[in-house]
């Protein structure tokens, strides 16, 4: 049986155009994934929008819209955008589709059914912005500890998730499960927020029109939070497709940023339970992308469209810059010069500089065919120790330590070439030697980096004169050392990572 692999990306808010910190969380989601489908498994990405709430009403109000006109106009905008950064999504989910509609009514009437549901008065404070309830004491100054701004004091009927009958069954479950949330620091986060006791959870609001009324009182709108943690099941035929659901849930990861972890490693795991449903198998936990010391959102006005900045690194040095410099897990810090930096070392002095000087020497050298590598060759047991390192890394959603193991098969094979400089000798067999030695380092190095460099690993497989399509290799088997084939045509062709002045 072919293994599956399965993962999922926060469903955005269609209140914000995707900026870099969206994008920053689906390139790992979608690279991740590009792996495992190098490896031969049976591979889903799940992404979307979460479309409905009191956020998005407002947003249209400002607009002058109706709710289904302003989330129409900005959702595409999402969809686009992972087209153009070369994300390789299965499905695309919106919160206002039917299918999610009711596979959301499914799972509140499972809920409800089970007693997990009850009436009651909520009286603290909102922060539209998170779309989040607070205490008093979460508060600083009465405002979000987020956003910094005002929490509305709220004080009316609601209906709630008994979280608190949950404490002992999730501690229980992860207890079980020790190694669900990554990295481990987020575990312990968890665990002790559970320990720290749980309170009951409003899933509906009686002033809200924009959402999915509940389907035993519809005075009430479903709560955003319980709407949009759904989506993760209803995409997988939860409510409307058994077979389905049965065949693709649970999924392996969640990718989700720091800021939503208590909504998807608390609330969600026990919404599950109490319908009889298994919780997803692991959480994927990143941390934020700063720009000049800030968590950039719309909110602090520091901004950065990753759209722009594919038009000056292409889509592959943006993605590479993403995956490669910030560990996933711990904060990046995003700034102009820090792109150019790693751009100019990473893919154009190391990379770029290794498949043009490779291909010039066996241009002037080998007469443009490419030799055949040695089977004893120094670099043999360099790359098989990377392919394991990267291997590993990837499945333990570490794109950053990845990319690391691969680099180093490209240093290791830019310093033989130093060592042995092919450029001064003869042409003759101790020129094949190094030069064959090299195509075959560079061949391995372009399929480990094709989930970060889709289009520009190609093109090298293609000016090395290899047939076919990367993604239709094998990890484990195309990366075994001594597979170039001798004989193939060389060419050199244009910069791939032109040099960027810093
Ligand atoms: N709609 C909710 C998620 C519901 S999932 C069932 C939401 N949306 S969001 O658009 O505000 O943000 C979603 C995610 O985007 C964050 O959790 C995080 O993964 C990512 N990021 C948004 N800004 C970010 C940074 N500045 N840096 C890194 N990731 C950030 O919350």
């Amino acid at each position: 049986m072919v293994p599956k692999f399965s993962a999922t990306t926060p469903i955005y808010y269609v209140t914000a155009k995707p900026h870099l910190g969206h994008a920053y969380t689906t390139i790992v989601t979608d690279a991740v994934c590009r792996w495992h489908r190098l490896c031969g498994d049976d591979v889903h990405l799940l992404t979307g929008t979460d479309e409905h709430g009191l956020k998005v009403q407002q947003y249209a109000d400002a607009a002058g819209k109706t709710p289904r006109e302003f989330v129409d106009e900005i959702a595409p905008l999402y969809a686009d955008a992972w087209r153009q950064l070369d994300v390789k999504y299965d499905d695309f989910i919106r919160t206002t589709e039917d299918r999610h509609k009711r596979g959301v009514l499914k799972l509140l009437q499972a809920c409800y059914d089970a007693g997990d549901i009850e009436v009651d008065v909520y009286r603290g404070h909102y922060c539209v912005a998170c779309e989040a309830y607070y205490v008093e004491d979460e508060l600083v100054d009465g405002n979000c500890p987020i956003h910094k701004t005002k929490a509305a004091y709220v004080e009316e009927e609601n209906y709630f998730f008994r979280l608190s009958r949950f404490e002992q069954r999730l501690l229980d479950w992860y207890d079980k499960h020790p190694d669900a949330i990554s990295p481990n620091f987020r575990r312990n986060e968890v665990i002790g927020f559970i320990k720290g006791g749980l309170n009951d959870f409003s899933v509906s609001r009686k002033t809200l029109k924009w959402g999915i009324p509940l389907p035993w009182d519809n005075q009430h709108v479903t709560y955003v939070w319980f709407d949009a943690l759904s989506n993760y099941i209803t995409a997988h035929g939860y409510g409307t497709d058994d077979q389905q659901f049965a065949e693709r849930w649970p999924v392996d990861w969640h990718f989700i940023g720091k800021d939503i972890i208590r909504f998807h490693c608390v609330y969600w795991p026990a919404m599950l339970m109490s319908a009889g449903i298994e919780p997803p198998k692991g959480w994927a936990v990143g941390g934020f992308l700063m720009v000049g010391g800030e968590k950039m959102s719309k909110t602090t006005g520091n901004v950065v469209s990753p759209l722009e900045l594919i038009d000056e690194f292409g889509v592959d040095g943006f993605r590479y810059y993403l995956l490669a410099d910030t560990v996933y897990g711990n904060d990046g810090d995003f700034s102009y010069e820090g792109l150019v930096a790693r751009y100019n070392s990473d893919l154009a002095n190391n990379l770029g500089n290794l498949a043009a000087r490779v291909a010039t020497v066996v241009e002037k050298k080998c007469g443009g065919r490419g030799p055949a590598p040695r089977p004893d060759s120094p670099l043999a047991q360099v790359a098989a120790d990377v392919v394991r390192d990267a291997d590993a890394a990837w499945r333990g959603a570490q794109p950053s330590r990845a990319l690391e193991a691969t680099w180093n098969l490209i240093r290791a094979t830019n310093a033989h070439l130093e060592q042995h400089e092919p450029w001064k000798m003869e042409p003759g067999t101790a020129v094949d030697a190094v030069m064959g030695d090299a195509l075959e380092a560079l061949r391995i190095v372009v399929i480990l980096a094709n989930p970060a460099l889709p289009t520009t690993s190609q093109e090298i497989w293609r000016r090395i004169g290899l047939a076919g399509r990367i993604d239709e290799c094998r990890v484990g088997v195309d990366t075994q050392w001594g597979l170039y084939p001798g004989g193939s045509v060389v060419e050199k062709g244009e910069p791939l990572f032109p040099r960027k002045k810093a």
